[in-house]
């Protein structure tokens, strides 16, 4: 079949109230109907996600934001002007016409328009605006390949657009305006710099609520079965190697060590230190080295800067002990 007769077939899956796997340039994610509630309900049940944790609705192209949320406050349409579609999501409040499995009961709606040709061409085709979780069980690695999903989700039939690797590899940037000052939920695809750049400061991080506004934000997330670990320089010795408990230890390093003895295998996330290109690398990699058997991976820390930030933030969740 081709990819136009996989579109159809998929979006004849969705319009029936079923789930497809779609790309997007983020991570692959796990679509239904943003309208059809029982379709919604689907998404929580395979991938095993509290009904807490609310979903990110997809347009396919900017005007489809009007029929999801009330209003759209300027800052929000200047950063929609400059970066969709994209890897941004915004989060509003929302009409009454969206289901409240959709938000989690929440009064807002987060709201992305893609940029993948195969995501937007779906939504047309649907003709319905598509709400989606990255595919991945919940709390483990976002995949950035069809097959990645299909290792998980493959023998529940799932219907899957394979549309190659994610050229972006991490998850959008959630920005919130529910109230007087933008918020940054979860930092993402697009970089800080580029949001402020565009609108000015905004606040960084949710509430103090118990309750967490993003569970993007849950500390322990994204994560591989092996225990992972960020370094700090107090773990490196003089000559770059990491001291800690033997066994057999996997790396990641955002660029290649200066030794890779001692360890069991390395993933080189860009050898030129590109932040793009390690973005891109990164889930894949935590994937193969979680395929290993290894004892422990460790993680040099990278730049917080640009796209550093998303992949540290990552990173430290997929370290993280418990929620
Ligand atoms: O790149 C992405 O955003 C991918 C692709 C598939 O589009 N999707 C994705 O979805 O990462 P998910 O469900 O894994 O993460 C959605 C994040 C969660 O942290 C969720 O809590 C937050 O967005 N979110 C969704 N609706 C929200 C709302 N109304 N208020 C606050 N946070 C919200
Ligand atoms: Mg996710």
């Amino acid at each position: 079949m081709g990819i136009d007769e996989q579109i159809g077939r998929a979006a004849r899956i969705i319009r029936e109230g079923g789930l497809v796997a779609i790309p997007t340039e983020t991570v692959y994610g796990l679509a239904a109907n943003a309208w059809n509630a029982n379709a919604v309900a689907q998404i929580f049940e395979l991938k095993g996600r509290p009904r807490f944790d609310p979903l990110i609705v997809h347009v396919a192209d900017p005007s489809g934001v009007a029929e999801l949320v009330d209003s759209i406050p300027d800052q929000a349409a200047k950063l929609m002007e400059r970066f969709w579609p994209g890897p941004l999501s915004l989060v509003m409040t929302k009409r009454a016409s969206v289901p409240e499995i959709v938000t989690a009961g929440l009064p807002s709606v987060a709201v992305r328009c893609p940029s993948h040709p195969i995501a937007r061409d779906l939504i047309h085709a649907a003709g319905v605006p598509l709400a989606a979780p990255s595919a991945n069980r919940f709390g483990s690695v976002s995949p950035t390949t069809a097959k990645h999903v299909a290792d998980q989700f493959g023998d529940k039939g799932l219907y899957i657009l394979d549309g190659g690797s994610c050229s972006v590899g991490v998850e959008s940037t959630v920005v919130a305006f529910t109230d007087d000052t933008p918020r940054l939920l979860r930092p993402g695809g697009i970089t800080l710099e580029e949001i402020e750049q565009t609108i000015g400061p905004i606040r960084i991080g949710g509430t103090d609520d118990v309750r967490p506004e993003s569970p993007g934000q849950l500390s322990r997330h994204y994560s591989p079965s092996t225990p992972l670990t960020v370094l700090d320089d107090k773990s490196l010795s003089e000559d770059g190697q990491e001291v800690g408990p033997p066994g057999r230890v996997g790396l990641i390093s955002l660029r290649a060590p200066s030794s890779q003895a001692g360890f069991a295998a390395v993933e080189v996330l860009s050898s030129t230190g590109d932040l793009r290109e390690a973005a891109a690398n990164l889930f894949a990699a935590m994937r193969r080295l979680d395929s290993l058997g290894l004892d422990r991976i460790v993680a040099r820390p990278l730049p917080e800067i640009g796209l550093g930030r998303a992949i540290m933030d990552r990173l430290r969740r997929a370290a993280a002990k418990g929620e």
